[in-house]
């Protein structure tokens, strides 16, 4: 019997994929570790690019999984049938191992033998050759063989048919498609006759070129394979079902939000219940990433898509009292947590997040709305200025997605380069604020407060290696006696971990390490893997300071040219300071009187 439910298929294709001599590795964290090119984990590649690129893969040079992905480029098609921003990947990898005869042989016997799919009704896309790279005749060959006719396999061009690199720059390839027929009646043409009859279901991308920042495409060391089968596609072939939102998985989510929904009369009521379930299902996923909503980067992405959920949520009347999304966000993990732990692990944090998130964005939307349809009324043409957009922004925290999703209801624009001008004049204004902000609220530069910053930094990569990489910086205090840091986590430290910690910075006080700084742009030190409050600042240089290895942090300083001189460190004090965050109260004592500050890398 072919699998049925999403758990089914996940443990099916992973199954399969173990019986060919993969090792099952685990999915990665929505934050890319591995890949500074993006915000989010786009596709289950991300986390084995450095294994694609060449090093060794501990695991061996076949894997697979089953990786969590966010895509916001897709966000305006997300309430038709098949595009979701928060998916489930799953994957199979050669890195220098087998090629496309194995690769496709594999996803052939694994779509007709294991799902069950009968074979005319699947067709396949292939690449039709540009200055870069050949046509994939070779592809074709192999699938024929296989047995997919001539006429279910179409050559498309690089838009369709070549995958990454995700980002500006890295591995990459012509790839091979497989679809699936949603049409009426009997299967007919292939994707490139009857495009929108066909859904894509699989993509096996032939990784073999690296692109470069000046465009051009070197090969790379080795030959890989990465594929890419989306889970809710394949979940509503196998339970015949008409939409990503109606699968075993998806539909009680579905059905939670419109079981609240006070008006289902609008001619878009179903695309808003899916908008709501896609985006606060893509939020809880987040959250439990570590990510917390916020005015830039990841924690903006997703504070826009808990905005966007909830006004589409208002539309439906589905907003009576509070906790609308955190209520949403419980059935996410209802459904998800058997096989997300951490989601189940954090339900108590993304719920209160949610919850503030929620609470803040209703108390101004009211009146952003009022101020939108002056805004509206006194227009004398068909286009709202970039600065009553920006105003929208910043006072009344209106996305620009959202300014423009409002204005083209009533098929009026938004002057989207002029709101860039006003935002980039704003930036301007108030980066003398944050360079202070950057200082990491040091009161003054006398020796000791310097000493407790410095103990601040290990202090703050000691939480990240004890507890993990969702521990943030919420705020940091500093007087001559004692610091004070306050950092996202959903629990309260065990004395286990508080001595773990403790023990960690006084490890690397005692190696000594030299502190020093370089000056980068704030995209140059993420790339680095800095850590820090990345600010509002764009394109701006920054200071990131290392300690040794052990701590890399973009920081106003000043900091100790060496760890040794902190003496030795305690945390006096570990507490709740608000809902997901703790509050640490800590001393440094018998360093020398005298230090010296720490200066540029040489
Ligand atoms: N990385 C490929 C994709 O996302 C498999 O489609």
């Amino acid at each position: 019997m072919p699998p049925r439910t999403s758990a089914d298929i996940r443990q099916a294709y992973l199954d399969f994929f173990k019986a060919k001599g993969h090792a099952v590795i685990s999915g990665a964290s929505l934050v890319p570790e591995n890949d500074p090119t993006v915000l989010f984990t786009t596709a289950g590649m991300h986390p084995l690019v450095p294994y694609l690129m060449g090093e060794k893969h501990p695991q061996g040079s076949r894997l697979t999984d089953v990786q969590l992905c966010v895509r916001t480029q897709d966000i305006d098609e997300v309430g038709d049938a098949s595009h979701l921003t928060c998916f489930e990947m799953l994957g199979n990898w050669s890195l220098g191992d087998y090629f496309k005869k194995e690769a496709i042989e594999m996803s052939f016997e694994f779509l007709t033998k294991t799902l069950g799919i009968p074979l005319n009704m699947l067709a396949v896309t292939c690449f039709e050759g540009d200055k870069d790279a050949p046509k994939d005749e070779e592809s074709a060959a192999i699938w024929k063989k296989c047995g997919i006719p001539e006429e279910r396999i179409a050559f498309l061009p690089k838009k369709n048919n070549w995958w990454g690199p995700a980002g500006k720059t890295g591995p990459c390839g012509p790839d091979t498609e497989m679809f699936y027929w949603v049409g009426d009646g009997e299967p007919k043409g292939n994707p490139k006759t009857r495009d929108s009859e066909w859904m894509e279901i699989w993509n096996d991308v032939f990784m073999q070129y690296n692109k470069n920042e000046d465009g051009t495409f070197t090969p790379l060391k080795q030959q890989n394979v990465d594929t890419g089968m989306g889970l809710d596609r394949v979940a509503v072939v196998l339970q015949k079902v008409d939409s990503v939102y109606d699968t075993d998985a998806m539909k009680p989510i579905f059905e939670k939000v419109q079981s609240v929904s006070d008006d289902l009369s609008g001619k878009n009521a179903v695309r808003d219940i899916r908008i709501v379930v896609d985006h606060l299902k893509a939020a809880t996923f987040m959250l439990a990433g570590g990510v917390l909503p916020s005015n830039v980067d990841r924690g903006y992405v997703l504070r826009r898509i808990i905005r966007r959920a909830i006004r589409a949520a208002r539309k439906l009347g589905a907003i009576q009292a509070a906790g609308f999304c955190s209520g949403v966000a419980t059935t996410v993990i209802d459904q998800y947590g058997d096989f997300y732990q951490h989601l189940s692990a954090q339900q108590s944090m993304i719920i209160e997040t949610l919850n503030r998130e929620e609470e803040t964005f209703l108390k101004t939307l009211q009146d952003g709305m009022m101020h939108f349809q002056k805004v509206i009324a006194q227009l004398s043409g068909k286009e709202i200025s970039g600065l009553d957009a920006f105003h929208l922004y910043d006072t009344y925290g209106f996305p620009i997605e959202l300014t423009k999703e409002m204005a083209a209801e009533q098929t009026i624009n938004v002057d989207e380069v002029g709101f860039l001008k006003a935002f980039e004049l704003h930036q301007q204004k108030s980066r003398a604020g944050a360079e202070k902000k950057f200082s990491g609220g040091l009161a003054d530069h006398s020796n000791e407060t310097t000493k407790l910053h410095t103990a601040t930094h290990l202090l703050n990569a000691a939480l990240r290696k004890v507890l993990g990489d969702h521990v943030f910086q919420k705020g940091s205090n500093i007087t001559a006696e004692r610091l004070r840091f306050d950092f996202v986590h959903p629990a309260k430290m065990t004395s286990e971990q508080i001595k773990q910690v403790e023990d960690l910075v006084n490890d690397a006080i005692k190696a000594d390490a030299p502190v020093s700084y370089r000056l980068m742009t704030v995209d140059e030190a993420k790339a680095a893997g800095a850590i820090g409050v990345f600010g509002d600042k764009y394109g701006e240089q920054v200071k990131v300071y290392s300690m040794g290895t052990f701590s890399k942090e973009i920081c106003g300083g000043p900091h100790v040219a060496k760890t040794g001189m902190l003496g030795s460190f305690k945390i006096q004090k570990e507490e709740s300071s608000s809902a997901g965050v703790r509050r640490i109260k800590a001393i440094v004592t018998g360093g020398p009187k005298e230090i010296e500050v720490a200066g540029e890398t040489k």
